[in-house]
């Protein structure tokens, strides 16, 4: 059988350019709107999205750092998605959750939580958080390392995987007739004692639907691959060209089979932010007009955030070059990809945050539904990606013209569903249930019953 696309949809309420806000289509109140974000996730199903995304920092993000004034205060995703949840029926929810500031029986509980309100269709974008900006509402003054930060992360989430394995699937036996609630040998203390946290179990949730939510990640650099590859199975990543994303995918997939994993037990989603028009023309009018709408200062924040915090670009020309930043402890792989653009391209300050503008890095296409599906198409066959995570740049009107248009001619060209083919996120998904680490329950029996 042909390999087919798998879509996620980063779908902020605010917007995803960081001008979106200001686009007279998206509505102002859009961050904070409930009824929005279930018109966005309706909208999403009815394009058969695998996964509604959605990213999270832990600070507010004011200045425009991480993409636009419309992102510095929101819903917390998993509270968000649970609401959603009940006005949908197939789409799944990844939501963001910290392993630097949170607690692994924290994340456990609420995850294990969505995913049987959602009735199995929740997945974990497990981040480290990046800039101080996190760190100082933690009662740190600055962020650990990242080398620290993905040491943590692994031990992290392999508690948050003992927790969920804590309880086996079949242990509540609810039995009326016997006073029986659940089966005593079906559940046991997990007693983790690890160099990060200590916890003792077992988890106050059952085991989840789809036994483990589906683990999502986007670590680029070194150490940050080396966790991805073994531990996610979704793997986000910016990607600007066809040959990058091929070396990305290969090295990746490599890791993961060095370490015993198949290659289609990890599905690669490179970023996508499409402006679609009839024409190529219509499409590019899209983009000035968003892009005619950027304020300076917003523009100025962003560069500052992606160039990892470490110099104030405000105090540089906008029509001068970007100058050079000392390294960063936060998102490594980003600052290296804005240097390379800059350094490629020639690109002024005004320029370059013009261009990342869209999707802080992610590809920007300007194209008719053809040459979108082309690149789709190209990207999959020969092995750039499994999928995409599409970033429309402004809301609702960018999802409409993805689901409108381009969706038809990716189904045309028999690369993408015609129907959701499963209950949960990870049958859609084409992904394993995880067997319990503790029980002898089988590894794959399908959801839990109910
Ligand atoms: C599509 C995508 C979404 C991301 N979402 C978040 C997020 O919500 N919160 C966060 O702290 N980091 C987020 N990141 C950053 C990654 O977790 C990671 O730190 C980054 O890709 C840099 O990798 P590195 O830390 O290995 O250098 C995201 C990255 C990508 C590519």
């Amino acid at each position: 059988m042909s390999r087919k696309l798998r879509l996620g949809a980063f779908l902020p309420g605010g917007g995803q350019h960081v001008a979106a806000w200001r686009h007279p289509d998206q509505p102002l109140d859009g961050a904070v709107s409930l009824a929005f974000h279930q018109e966005l996730a309706a909208l999403a199903e009815r394009g058969l999205f695998d996964a509604y995304f959605l990213a999270d920092t832990l600070s507010a993000e004011i200045g425009g750092r991480e993409g636009g004034s419309a992102k510095a205060a929101g819903f917390e995703p998993l509270t968000l998605f649970a609401a959603l949840s009940v006005t949908t029926k197939h789409i799944g929810f990844i939501a963001t959750a910290s392993t630097s500031y949170e607690e692994p029986y924290h994340v456990a509980r609420r995850f294990a939580s969505l995913d049987m309100i959602s009735g199995g269709r929740a997945a974990w974008n497990v981040v480290t958080s990046h800039g101080d900006g996190p760190a100082r509402n933690f009662g740190l003054a600055a962020q650990y390392g990242h080398d620290a930060r993905y040491a943590r992360a692994a031990e992290h989430l392999d508690v948050v995987k003992q927790l969920w394995d804590s309880w086996d699937d079949d242990a509540f036996l609810r039995d009326r007739a016997t006073g029986v609630y659940f089966d005593p040998e079906k559940v046991r203390p997990i007693r983790h004692e690890g160099a990060f946290f200590r916890v003792e179990g077992p988890l106050n949730a059952p085991r989840p639907p789809q036994g483990h939510p589906v683990i999502v990640q986007a670590g680029q650099s070194e150490t940050g691959r080396d966790f991805a590859a073994a531990s996610a199975e979704v793997i986000f990543t910016t990607q600007q060209d066809l040959a990058s994303a091929q070396a990305f995918y290969a090295d990746v997939k490599g890791r993961a089979a060095a370490l015993g994993r198949a290659s289609d037990e990890i599905l690669i989603m490179p970023g996508l932010a499409p402006f679609i028009g009839a024409t190529k023309a219509e499409a590019q009018a899209k983009y000035d007009a968003l892009n005619a709408l950027i304020l300076p200062e917003e523009g100025i924040g962003l560069l500052n955030a992606l160039t990892g915090g470490t110099l104030d670009l405000a105090g540089y020309p906008l029509d001068g070059p970007l100058p050079q930043a000392p390294a960063t402890e936060g998102m490594k792989s980003r600052q290296q990809l804005l240097r390379r653009i800059a350094d490629e391209t020639g690109f002024s300050i005004r320029e370059l945050y013009a261009w990342v503008a869209t999707a802080r890095g992610h590809l920007t296409l300007i194209g008719t539904p053809v040459e979108i599906a082309d690149l789709m198409e190209e990207w999959l066959t020969s092995r750039g990606a499994d999928g995409f995570n599409i970033l429309p740049p402004w809301l609702p009107g960018g999802l409409e013209d993805f689901v409108t248009l381009v969706i038809p001619e990716l189904q045309r060209r028999g690369i993408f569903r015609r129907e959701y083919e499963g209950r949960s996120l990870r049958e859609n998904l084409g992904l394993k249930r995880p067997a319990n680490r503790w029980s002898s329950v089988g590894s794959d029996p399908g959801l839990a019953a109910e």
